[in-house]
């Protein structure tokens, strides 16, 4: 075969190469383009390398020469082709099946439980008073919960029907968490006590005055447990906030300027504030703290004046100090707030009911 000829063809088959690969249009045709001119064992370009052993001894150098030259530019023809494909292309998203001019779907964003964004605000406006923050915790002894509080062993409040009572007791050590000058929980010689989930926060009350001196202002939130049957304004886990304030000369006048701030604060201005006789062992003279707002009386929580007994059992000189305590219902105050009519939808885990807020 003459050189001539041999070059003439390596030219032809470059052209139509170069045309084939520039025309495909998609990933499909340029791949068939690929396997036409350079398949591995009978692509065109390979034909035309096995027409090399026919062309003359002394121009055979020559030809194998251009043959590679050729050779290369069809894959980088081949090469800038697939190039320009990718580059064209559909992207990633659009390969996937995504439209991305579509509106996406928003996050879902999470809410601050009512209860807790109550707790919050309450904190918030009893700090603006003056009230710090105390805490205690959920599972208590008799001390504590009754016997500090001046709740004796025969008061029905004791009843193991009335309280969570754990099946475990705790092993008592003497004189813990007791004011040296306090009485101590009885049985201080040590002995078994049992433990109880507490049923209100005034233990908190007695936890603080066993260790700080007077003058007094705290509040305490948070859970407390009894067995009541749930029903629209009773729930058997339910939240208070306690208030104290022991100071010299504190009378029944300060806790209801303190409440009915604290009312005005939470609800807006257009609140009262009403007291009702009442017990409790561990203030006296007690009442029941009655809130109307938008026409309507709700019972929010009991309050008095911290008993004498109290404030001896934890080594205080009721000669000296007085104060005021009240305790009232998270759940009701936040229902009041947000016409919310039954405490138990705070606890459905409905997200439909949880989201208004
Ligand atoms: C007490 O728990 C006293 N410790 C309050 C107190 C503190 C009085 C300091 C004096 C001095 P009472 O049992 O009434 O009181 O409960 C207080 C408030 O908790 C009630 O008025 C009500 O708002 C709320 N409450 C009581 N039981 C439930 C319940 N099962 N579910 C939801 N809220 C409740």
């Amino acid at each position: 075969m003459a050189l001539d000829e041999f070059l003439e063809e390596l030219d032809r088959l470059t052209a139509e190469a170069l045309l084939t690969f520039t025309a495909a249009g998609d990933a499909e045709a340029l791949e068939r383009a690929r396997v036409e001119f350079l398949g591995a064992r009978s692509g065109r370009l390979k034909n035309v390398q096995k027409s090399l052993a026919n062309v003359d001894r002394e121009d055979k150098p020559a030809a194998g020469k251009r043959f590679n030259d050729v050779k290369t530019a069809i894959e980088s023809g081949f090469q800038d082709a697939r190039q320009r494909l990718i580059a064209s292309g559909p992207s990633a998203a659009e390969t996937a099946g995504l439209d991305i001019t579509l509106p996406g779907s928003r996050p879902r964003l999470g809410h601050v439980h009512p209860i807790t964004r109550t707790i919050e605000d309450l904190k918030e406006i009893m700090g603006r008073l003056g009230f710090s923050v105390a805490a205690g915790p959920e599972v208590e002894d008799e001390w504590h919960n009754f016997e500090a509080l001046n709740i004796p062993q025969s008061h029905p409040a004791r009843d193991p029907l009335e309280n969570f009572f754990l099946a475990t007791a705790a092993r008592h050590e003497p004189a813990a968490g007791n004011s040296p000058g306090g009485k101590g929980p009885s049985g201080s010689q040590g002995g078994d006590r049992p433990l109880l989930l507490r049923s209100q926060t005034s233990t908190v009350q007695i936890r603080v005055m066993e260790h700080a001196e007077p003058p007094v202002r705290i509040i305490s939130l948070g859970r407390v447990y009894r067995p009541d049957t749930a029903d629209a304004t009773h729930y058997p886990m339910f939240h208070q906030i306690e208030g104290l304030l022991i100071d010299r000369h504190v009378t029944m006048a300060d806790l209801k300027s303190v409440l009915r701030l604290f009312a005005r604060s939470y609800f807006g201005g257009d609140v009262h504030i009403r007291f009702r006789p009442s017990f409790f062992p561990f203030t006296e003279p007690s009442v029941e703290v009655d809130m109307s707002w938008n026409d309507a009386w709700i019972e929010m929580g009991g309050a008095g004046m911290v008993d004498p007994n109290v404030l001896r059992a934890v080594g205080y000189d009721p000669d000296q100090v007085s104060g005021f305590a009240f305790g009232l219902g998270v759940e009701r105050v936040c229902a009041r707030r947000h016409q919310v009519t039954d405490i138990r939808e705070f606890y459905k885990n409905d997200v439909r009911f949880l989201e208004q807020f």
